[in-house]
């Protein structure tokens, strides 16, 4: 599906995907195994909204990412894992080792009740494991629902209930650099709340001690042993559900955004193969969780359906020290290499010594998302891992668009650092003021929608669609609105100036403001809180916690460390705050609402302009908080 190779090519093949998108999307899709043709491309309105492509079409898109290249490429490396201790040999799984796995895992998904829509939650480690979960319940038609590792008890609960899922599937724990996370645990902690699970399947990982309760938790090395690696794919209507992941929003808990399976394949497979120009076997590495959307759609899917050989990491980058990036990429000969801004960041500020020992010489093309990427991280990124010699590529998406739609063609698309640079064919950008009114030619800034539908966009939120268009599709009428600012420079290109709305960036993770809050609110001794992101050297962004206590406690440092430990407790470790402030009142305007304005302008350290306060309630108390800024 790799279809352009020169930026004339791109440029024709961007108008052709604008003047006639049926026809182009209907091209790309021809190139895959399906049961039985669509009879219709495309379906759509904005209003409801109702999007629909491939209509009619049937198919499964393990058969896309395994059983279609077992012919060409059966014994191609699919997926090399690296494991979080260096000592620890990895793996190499090639795709027909990968198609008999997934084929008997799914088997154990069916004899243990599971069936095509069926919602299965998945809290695994970084192991191959999780791969071959994820695409043994597509295998079977059930919905996987990934929930990242990371989470605790109380999130991964939340998003339990919320799928209704009825089986969990998990590891005894997993390695990240010096810790043993516990997962197990985590479950059996989440499903006191969640009658709905009726099994658990756990993966035995880090031999720690575990509980398992008779009759519901079950070793997945015992079952896989009794069943075959024979498994016919279910026949999926392209339409149909193939995963629910979780996103933060502005308000309220995290909606569960759902994607389908044939607009997925199609969209995942073209982008990957064009943004990364990816090369007959040659190594690629995302560093992404497959807890996150990034994971999911070019760990796991986009690559194995361009059947290409995907390495996954168990650790993190700095450990057993800051070079372990670059030492995995020197033993693999990685050749492509896909990383988040924060983690270019923190190995920079770690210094070179730990790039020197490195050759890197089999890079080719060099990617980062899930965050703006700042200017001088991008130039140390150029200079220092890609040896000024590998293009990168700055790619634009989100959870909801499910893969990518603003990036440069690797080596193709003349880049600037900062700039996303391009809509890739089939993403038509507009930027609109706060008003809605389309902000039309050159060097204008706004907010960034789209106005017509691409293949891999989110089709609806679990179980409550009223969601999905009052988050995405009501705020200007007949736009997708992505939440996002966006300058459109005077060259037509596109740079991403950070989110609009209540949810914060954290180290690329997105994290809503009020699911931070109400982790604060369990502290007994809190009364009220708001959460407000602040620039962070690192991070990206920071997260800034007014508090208001019940009773004056004098101990203030040792609350702090009971608040931080609270938002571990019940949202997890990426939720902790940087900096808490206690303050005795918020700045609420006369009906009670929260001037998170004046807050954010306070924790960005712009306190001489916070505009109007005059509507506030309680002028004085932003004079306090100011006071008390830390
Ligand atoms: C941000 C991650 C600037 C943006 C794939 C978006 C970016 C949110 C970039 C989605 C980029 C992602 N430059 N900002 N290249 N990529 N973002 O759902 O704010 O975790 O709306 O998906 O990340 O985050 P999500």
């Amino acid at each position: 599906m790799k279809s352009i190779s020169t930026f004339e090519e791109y440029k024709k093949e961007y108008q052709f995907s604008v003047e006639q998108p049926e026809q182009f999307w209907e091209a790309k899709a021809e190139q895959f195994t399906w049961k039985k043709k669509w009879d219709k491309v495309l379906e759509w309105n904005f209003s409801e909204p109702n999007v629909k492509w491939f209509l009619g079409g049937k198919m499964n898109i393990t058969e896309n990412c395994l059983d279609r290249h077992l012919k060409e490429r059966g014994d191609q490396t699919a997926i090399i894992w690296e494991a979080n201790d260096p000592n620890e040999a990895s793996k190499k799984i090639t795709y027909k080792e990968l198609h008999s796995e997934v084929c008997r895992f799914a088997n154990v998904l069916k004899s243990n009740g599971a069936k095509k829509g069926d919602r299965i939650c998945i809290y695994m480690p970084m192991v191959p494991e999780l791969a071959i979960a994820v695409l043994a319940c597509a295998r079977i038609g059930a919905i996987h629902s990934v929930v990242f590792g990371g989470f605790s008890f109380n999130s991964l609960a939340d998003r339990i209930h919320d799928a209704d899922c009825h089986m969990v599937i998990t590891a005894d724990g997993g390695f990240r650099g010096a810790k043993d996370i516990p997962l197990k645990s985590v479950v059996d902690e989440a499903i006191k709340t969640c009658p709905s699970v009726q099994k658990v399947i756990v993966l035995k990982r880090t031999k720690c001690d575990v509980i398992m309760q008779a009759g519901r938790d079950l070793w997945w090395h015992e079952e896989v042993k009794k069943v075959s690696d024979d498994c016919s794919a279910e026949i999926m209507d392209a339409e149909d559900m193939l995963f629910i992941l979780y996103t933060s929003g502005s308000t309220g808990k995290p909606k569960g955004v759902v994607h389908s399976c044939g607009g997925y394949m199609v969209y995942t497979t073209y982008t990957f193969e064009n943004v990364f120009q990816y090369k007959n076997n040659e190594v690629y590495w995302c560093t992404a969780d497959v807890g996150w959307i990034t994971g999911h759609s070019y760990l796991v899917y986009g690559p194995l359906l361009a059947g290409a050989t995907t390495l996954m990491f168990e650790g993190i980058p700095t450990y057993p020290d800051a070079g372990r990036f670059w030492q995995v990429i020197d033993k693999h000969k990685v050749n492509i290499f896909y990383t988040a801004p924060t983690a270019i960041r923190s190995l920079e500020a770690m210094g070179l010594n730990f790039v020197k020992p490195y050759k890197l010489d089999s890079l080719r093309v060099l990617g980062s998302v899930g965050e703006p990427i700042n200017v001088e991280a991008w130039n140390w990124y150029n200079a220092n891992i890609g040896k000024n010699r590998c293009p990168i590529v700055d790619t634009w998406w989100q959870t909801e668009t499910g893969g990518i739609m603003i990036s440069p063609l690797a080596g193709i698309t003349p880049t600037k650092p900062g700039f996303a640079t391009l809509p890739l064919p089939g993403a038509q950008p507009v930027l609109v003021d706060e008003k809605g009114i389309e902000l039309k030619g050159n060097n204008v800034e706004g907010r960034l929608c789209f106005e017509f539908p691409w293949p891999g966009m989110i089709r609806s939120t679990y179980n409550n669609h009223a969601r999905c268009k009052e988050a995405y599709f009501s705020t200007y009428a007949n736009l997708y609105f992505t939440g996002d600012g966006c300058r459109r420079d005077e060259d037509g290109y596109y740079r991403i100036t950070g989110r609009v709305d209540d949810v914060i960036k954290v180290s690329g993770h997105l994290l809503g403001t009020a699911e931070i809050e109400s982790a604060i609110n369990e502290h007994p001794d809190i009364v009220e809180s708001a959460v407000v992101g602040f620039p962070h050297d690192i991070k990206g962004w920071g997260i800034y916690a007014y508090v208001i206590q019940e009773h004056s406690r004098k101990d203030v440092e040792e609350l702090k460390k009971e608040i931080t430990a609270t938002v571990n407790k019940f949202m997890g470790a990426i939720a902790k705050p940087d900096k808490i402030q206690i303050v005795s009142g918020l700045p609420k305007t006369r009906s009670g609402k929260i001037m998170r304005r004046i807050l954010r302008k306070i924790s960005e350290g712009e306190v001489n302009n916070l505009g109007d306060t005059s509507t506030l309630l309680d002028p004085g108390v932003v004079e306090e908080i100011v006071k008390g800024k830390v």
